[in-house]
C-alpha cells in the first residue's frame, strides 16, 4: 500500500492539486464558496465567514482516512475548488476500493474543464499509482451536475436509496456509484 504520509502534488495544464494550505486557501476559499448554491446538494451550509472556512479546510487537512486536495488554477495561483479521496480500503478478497469520493469547484468554473482535469488526475494517481479496483461516490439524485459529471467520467450507478437529508427536512434518492479503471479509460472523460 502507498505510503499516504504526503499528500501527492498533481499537476496538468490548468489546474495543480496540491496540499490544502489552509491560512493561503482560506480567504479565496471563503470569496469563492460562500455561495449557497455549491452547497445545496453537499450536506454542508455555506461558510458564514472565513473562520469558518477555515475550520472547514482545517478539518478535512486533518482527518486521517482522506487524501484531500486544494484544485489551483495554474493561472492565479489561487485556489478554485477542493477534492477528497477516501483512503484506499483493502477487502479480504483482494480487492482494493476506494469508499467515497467528494469535490466542490467555485461555481464560475462550472462546466469550463477544471473539474474534468481535477478527476482525470485523480482517478490516474488512485487506478495507476495506488492501483485501485473501483472508486465509489454517493451523490443526491437531484443533483444533477454531480451525477452527470459521474456519468461522464465513466461512473456506473449501483444503487438507490431513500435518505432523509436533515438540513432540507425532506427525503431525496441517494444514488451509489461506483468506477473500475476500464469504464474510466473507455468514458467520455478519456475521449
Ligand atoms: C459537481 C461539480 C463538481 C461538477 O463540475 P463541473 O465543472 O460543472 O462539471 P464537469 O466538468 O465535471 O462535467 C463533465 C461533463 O459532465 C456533463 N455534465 C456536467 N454537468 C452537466 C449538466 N448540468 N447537464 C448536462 N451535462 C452535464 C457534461 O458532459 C460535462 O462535460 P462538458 O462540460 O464538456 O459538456 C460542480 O458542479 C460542483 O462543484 N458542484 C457543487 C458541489 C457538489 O455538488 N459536489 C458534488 C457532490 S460532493
Amino acid at each position: 500500500m502507498a505510503n499516504f504520509d504526503k499528500t501527492p502534488i498533481l499537476n496538468s495544464e490548468r489546474i495543480t492539486l496540491r496540499e490544502i494550505n489552509v491560512p493561503v486557501d482560506a480567504p479565496e476559499w471563503y470569496k469563492l464558496s460562500k455561495d449557497p448554491e455549491i452547497h445545496k446538494w453537499t450536506g454542508n451550509n455555506a461558510p458564514g465567514n472565513v473562520w469558518e472556512t477555515r475550520k472547514n479546510l482545517k478539518k478535512y487537512s486533518e482527518i486521517e482516512q482522506i487524501i484531500s486536495w486544494a484544485i489551483i488554477s495554474n493561472e492565479t495561483g489561487k485556489i478554485i475548488g477542493t477534492y477528497w479521496v477516501w483512503k484506499p480500503i483493502e477487502y479480504p478478497d483482494g480487492s482494493v476500493i476506494i469508499p467515497a469520493e467528494v469535490e466542490r469547484i467555485a461555481k464560475h468554473c462550472w462546466r469550463k474543464g477544471y473539474m474534468k482535469e481535477a478527476r482525470k488526475l485523480v482517478y490516474d494517481y488512485c487506478f495507476n499509482t495506488l492501483n485501485v479496483n473501483e472508486i465509489h461516490a454517493q451523490v443526491w439524485k437531484d443533483n444533477v451536475n454531480s451525477v452527470k459529471s459521474l456519468e461522464h467520467a465513466g461512473h456506473v450507478l449501483y444503487k438507490e436509496e431513500k435518505k432523509l437529508i436533515e438540513q432540507l427536512g425532506s427525503y431525496h434518492i441517494e444514488c451509489n456509484y461506483k468506477i473500475t479503471r476500464e469504464t474510466w479509460l473507455n468514458s467520455r472523460l478519456m475521449k
